[in-house]
């Protein structure tokens, strides 16, 4: 595991639903005892029936009990509920999440929820028809009225042939949500329903020929991180994807295939015509080779290749100016939102903040997220630092922590920009 995700020892309750997915709960709970956390597994009766007790204790190297008559000493339920510093349920069975809207104490875990004053995470699972049912949609509202976060379950294959809404969201990404709550402590905001948001991620792929490209080193965590956590926070999230190296989509996140900058530039501008929030996190190459040979550029009988050695470049479009030159033309909405990112390098005549600021102003964008690269920062890792600079002059600096922390900071500066005239 990447060790800057280990941090202080909190107390976290991992509870259990009985669905199908249960097992993916074992993988929560490895997230979260790997980053040094106390974890108490609470299963429901329900959930044993999908895995065992012993895989929980084990995983957790702490006993596993299910209602509130066991170890009665202990009182349990007001133990496990007082001293958490999260709960998080997954998965969030249609029962379970009515049992809690209810306010019912028939089990441990329902009891936990009680007791518990933390932040409190439900994943939801279950068939999409039992998900839009409009009992579960008005248990969702009230859980949520309530201050807990429920997430927004994954679109994709369900218990039988079936596909569709209501899939548990891989347990890295749930773990991401609930290392954010322990750092903020308070419920994700649903600051961006009813709001349409674009995100591009990920570096280009500009072709020489059928074999081979040029791209650079994004890796498209930062991208991916602001769409996971812009649905999260109730928006609909159009995902524009570069070469990512295999990251899983994000749940609630419809995902649009990119290859070359210029690729990218027709799907941006298709998509960003109708949101509130455009985000070009993508690393776009900046050239790309002037021609794309039709079959493989092959070596000659000497072991050269003359095309390879002379390839000649020609410029790329501006995918992030030109987005901002649309919205100057009306094509896009006028009070919609840009942000832009920059990884830069200071050097002996200017700083990283002096680059960043000279792009902002050439760009023209809302909001620019300023990364300085190199000696492995912002690139591959899971860590971000750097200045968040706004068009009205304001900088502030982004503290170094996990690209999801990041991208909640920036979604809360983009937010309070919406619908603000320009
Ligand atoms: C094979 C199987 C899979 C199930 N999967 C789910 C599921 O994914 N989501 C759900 O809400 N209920 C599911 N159920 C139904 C629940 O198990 C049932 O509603 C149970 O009472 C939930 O208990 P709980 O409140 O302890 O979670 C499933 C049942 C079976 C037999």
């Amino acid at each position: 595991m990447n060790s800057s995700r280990r941090s202080a020892a909190r107390n976290v309750v991992v509870g259990v639903g009985g669905g199908i997915a249960a097992y993916k709960a074992c993988a929560l709970v490895r997230h979260f005892t790997e980053a040094g956390h106390n974890v108490h597994v609470v299963p429901t009766e329900s959930a044993l029936r999908f895995v065992g007790a012993a895989t929980f204790e084990a995983l957790s190297g702490n006993p596993v009990h299910t209602s509130v008559f066991e170890s009665i000493p202990d009182v349990l339920h007001v133990k496990l509920g007082q001293q958490a510093d999260l709960v998080i349920i997954a998965p969030a069975t249609a029962d379970l999440m009515a049992r809690a809207a209810q306010g019912r104490s028939d089990d441990l875990l329902t009891g936990t929820l009680l007791t518990a004053r933390c932040p409190v995470l439900f994943a939801p699972a279950m068939h999409t028809e039992m998900w839009e049912h409009a009992a579960t949609r008005a248990n969702v509202a009230t859980l949520r009225a309530r201050g807990a976060t429920v997430l927004e379950p994954a679109r994709g294959r369900l218990t039988g042939k079936d596909t569709g809404a209501g899939r548990l969201p891989e347990p890295d990404e749930i773990g991401t949500f609930g290392d954010l709550l322990l750092s903020r402590a308070d419920a994700l905001p649903r600051d961006l329903e009813g709001r349409t948001v674009v995100v591009s991620a990920g570096g280009t792929r500009e072709a020489l020929d059928p074999v081979r490209y040029l791209t650079n080193r994004s890796s498209g965590k930062q991208g991916y991180a602001l769409a996971r956590v812009a649905a999260q926070r109730g928006a609909t999230v159009t995902l524009i994807a570069g070469n990512t190296m295999g990251l899983a989509d994000p749940a609630a996140v419809d995902v649009v295939r990119i290859g070359s900058a210029r690729e990218l530039q027709a799907a941006m501008s298709e998509h960003a015509r109708t949101a509130d929030l455009v985000v070009m996190a993508a690393a776009v190459a900046d050239y790309r080779p002037g021609e794309v040979a039709a079959t493989k550029l092959k070596k000659d009988a000497d072991g050269h290749s003359a095309a390879l050695e002379t390839v000649t470049m020609i410029e790329n479009p501006d995918v992030l100016a030109g987005l901002v030159a649309a919205r100057a033309r009306g094509e896009l909405a006028a009070r919609s939102v840009i942000v832009g990112f920059a990884a830069e390098t200071g050097d002996a005549d200017c700083t990283v903040l002096d680059y960043g600021r000279a792009k902002l102003k050439r760009k023209g964008c809302d909001l620019l997220v300023l990364n300085a690269v190199g000696d492995g920062r912002a690139f591959e890792v899971d860590e971000n630092a750097g200045w968040l600079l706004g068009a009205d002059g304001s900088e502030a600096a982004l503290s170094l922590d996990s690209k999801t922390v990041m991208a909640s900071r920036i979604l809360d500066a983009a937010v309070a920009q919406i619908g603000a005239p320009r």
